[in-house]
C-alpha cells in the first residue's frame, strides 16, 4: 500500500488532518486500533476554543456545533463560600468558548470523512514506523492477524499518549519532560440539568469540584480524588454529598441531582516531548502533549497542531515550500509551553494538595483573589482560556 500522508490514530488530531488535507486534494491513510464505535463513543473533554470552533466552522464543520453548541461566556468560581463570576468574554472584549463535547467534534469529522470516502483501517493496530530519515517511511501494522506496510511520503503520530510513533524517535534525540500530580479526578455522568448555563468551579478545602454540561438535561460533574481511586468505593450519596459541600453556595442554585449513569476516574499528568519532528515523522496531539485535564486544553492543543501542520503540508505539496513544516517542531512548541504553564498553574490553584501546609493554601487563597479580582488577572485568565493565538 501507499499514500502520500500516513497517519496512524483516528482521534480528533488524526481524523481533523486527514479532512483537512483532503479538502486540498492531498491523499492520506488512516490506521486505527480501536472500532470506529469506540472512537466516536470514548467520554472525553467538553470545551472548545474560540479558534477551535472558528477553525472547525472554517472546514464545514460547523452546523452541529451552531445547533447543539452552549456557548460561554463566564466561569462560576467558588471560594470562601461564595460566588467569584468571570466573565471571559467581558474581559477579551468577545471571546468565547463552547461546551460541545469531544465524541460530539469525532462524530461529525468521522461523517465528513465517512461521506469523502476516506481510507481509515479501523481495529488494525501498528506495530511500528520505520524509515523515517529516508523519503520513503513505512507504517508496518497488523490486518486480520497478518503483517502488512504502508509506505508514505510522511508520517504523522496522531497516536495518543500510548502510541507507538513517539517511541520511534531516539532517545538521543528526545526529550522527556513529565509531572504526576498526586490527585486524580472522578468524573460523573448524570441525567440532571446543570443549575445555570455556566460552568462552575468549587476550590473547596476538602478538594476541588466542577460542574460542566453536556446537554440541557445532562451534566458532567468531577471531584477530585486520589490518583489510583477505585470509582466503586464512591456511592452516588456520597458522590452528591461532595458536590454539594464543595460546589453549593448560599444565593445561588444548588447542583440538580440526578441518575448517574457513568462514573470513571482519570489521573492528571503534564507532560510534553521535544522535538514534535524527526525527519518525516510529526507528531501531533496527545502522542505530543499532555495537560491536567482542568484548563480544558487537550483537545484544543490536538487541534492547534493539526492546524500548523495541515498548513505546512498543504505548502509542501501545493508550492513545494518546506519552511512551515521545518519550523512545525517551534511552532507549536513555543505555544505549549504557554498551554502548559496555564493548565499546570491553574491545576496547582484550585486542588488541594496532599502535604502542603497552611502558608500554601493561603497563597492558592491570593492567587483565586487575583485571578477573579484584578482586571490583570481576570484578562491573563480569560486569554488563556479561550485560546492563545496560533502564530505560523
Ligand atoms: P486520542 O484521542 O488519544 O486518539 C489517539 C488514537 O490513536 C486513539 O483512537 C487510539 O486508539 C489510536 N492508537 C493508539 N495507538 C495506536 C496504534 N498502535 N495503532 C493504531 N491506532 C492507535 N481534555 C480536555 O480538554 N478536557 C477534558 O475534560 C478531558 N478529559 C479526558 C479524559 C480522559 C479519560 C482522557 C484519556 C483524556 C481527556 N482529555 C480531556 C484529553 C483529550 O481527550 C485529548 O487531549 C484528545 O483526545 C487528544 O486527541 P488525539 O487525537 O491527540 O489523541
Ligand atoms: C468538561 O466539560 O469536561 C470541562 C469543562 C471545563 C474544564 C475542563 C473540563 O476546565
Amino acid at each position: 500500500m501507499r499514500t502520500q500522508v500516513g497517519i496512524v490514530g483516528a482521534g480528533p488530531a488524526g481524523l481533523m488532518l486527514s479532512h483537512m488535507l483532503h479538502l486540498e486534494g492531498i491523499e492520506s491513510v488512516i490506521i486505527e486500533r480501536a472500532s470506529r464505535e469506540h472512537v466516536q463513543s470514548r467520554l472525553r473533554a467538553g470545551v472548545l476554543e474560540h479558534g477551535t470552533v472558528d477553525m472547525l466552522k472554517e472546514l464545514g464543520l460547523g452546523e452541529r456545533i451552531s445547533t447543539l453548541g452552549l456557548e460561554q461566556h463566564a466561569i462560576d468560581f467558588r471560594f470562601g463560600g461564595e460566588s467569584h463570576r468571570l466573565d471571559f468574554h467581558q474581559a477579551t472584549n468577545g471571546r468565547r468558548t463552547w461546551v460541545y463535547p469531544q465524541h460530539e467534534v469525532v462524530t461529525d469529522l468521522m461523517k465528513a470523512r465517512m461521506q469523502a470516502g476516506a481510507q481509515i483501517l479501523f481495529e488494525t493496530s501498528v506495530t511500528r514506523i520505520e524509515g523515517l530519515q529516508t523519503r520513503k517511511p513505512t507504517i508496518h501494522f497488523e490486518q486480520g492477524g497478518e503483517p502488512r506496510e504502508l509506505q508514505c511520503d510522511f508520517i504523522v503520530g496522531c497516536d495518543g499518549f500510548r502510541g507507538v510513533c513517539r517511541d520511534a524517535i531516539p532517545d538521543s534525540v528526545l526529550k522527556i519532560y513529565d509531572r504526576v500530580y498526586p490527585f486524580g479526578w472522578l468524573g460523573i455522568l448524570a441525567e440532571a440539568p446543570a443549575p445555570t448555563n455556566e460552568i462552575t468551579w468549587g476550590c473547596h478545602e476538602d478538594g476541588f469540584a466542577m460542574l460542566s454540561i453536556r446537554s440541557p438535561s445532562v451534566t458532567r460533574l468531577y471531584l477530585q480524588c486520589e490518583p489510583n481511586e477505585d470509582a466503586d468505593r464512591w456511592s452516588d450519596g456520597r458522590i452528591w454529598a461532595e458536590l454539594h459541600k464543595r460546589l453549593d453556595v448560599p444565593g445561588m442554585p444548588p447542583v440538580n441531582e440526578g441518575k448517574i449513569t457513568q462514573k470513571g476516574v482519570t489521573a492528571m499528568r503534564s507532560f510534553l516531548a521535544e522535538p514534535m519532528q524527526y525527519g518525516r515523522l510529526f507528531l501531533a496531539g496527545d502522542a505530543a502533549h499532555i495537560v491536567p485535564p482542568t484548563g480544558a486544553k487537550g483537545l484544543n492543543s490536538s487541534m492547534a497542531d493539526v492546524k500548523v501542520l495541515g498548513r505546512g503540508l498543504v505548502e509542501q505539496y501545493k508550492r513545494g515550500v518546506a519552511d512551515i513544516l521545518d519550523r512545525y517542531s517551534q511552532i507549536c512548541l513555543k505555544r505549549m509551553w504557554l498551554v502548559q504553564r496555564f493548565s499546570a498553574g491553574l491545576c496547582t490553584m484550585v486542588h488541594q494538595i496532599p502535604g502542603d501546609n497552611a502558608f500554601v493554601r493561603r497563597l492558592q487563597r491570593a492567587d483565586l483573589d487575583y485571578m477573579t479580582g484584578t482586571v490583570a488577572g481576570r484578562l491573563a485568565f480569560s486569554e488563556n482560556f479561550t485560546g492563545l493565538p496560533i502564530e505560523i
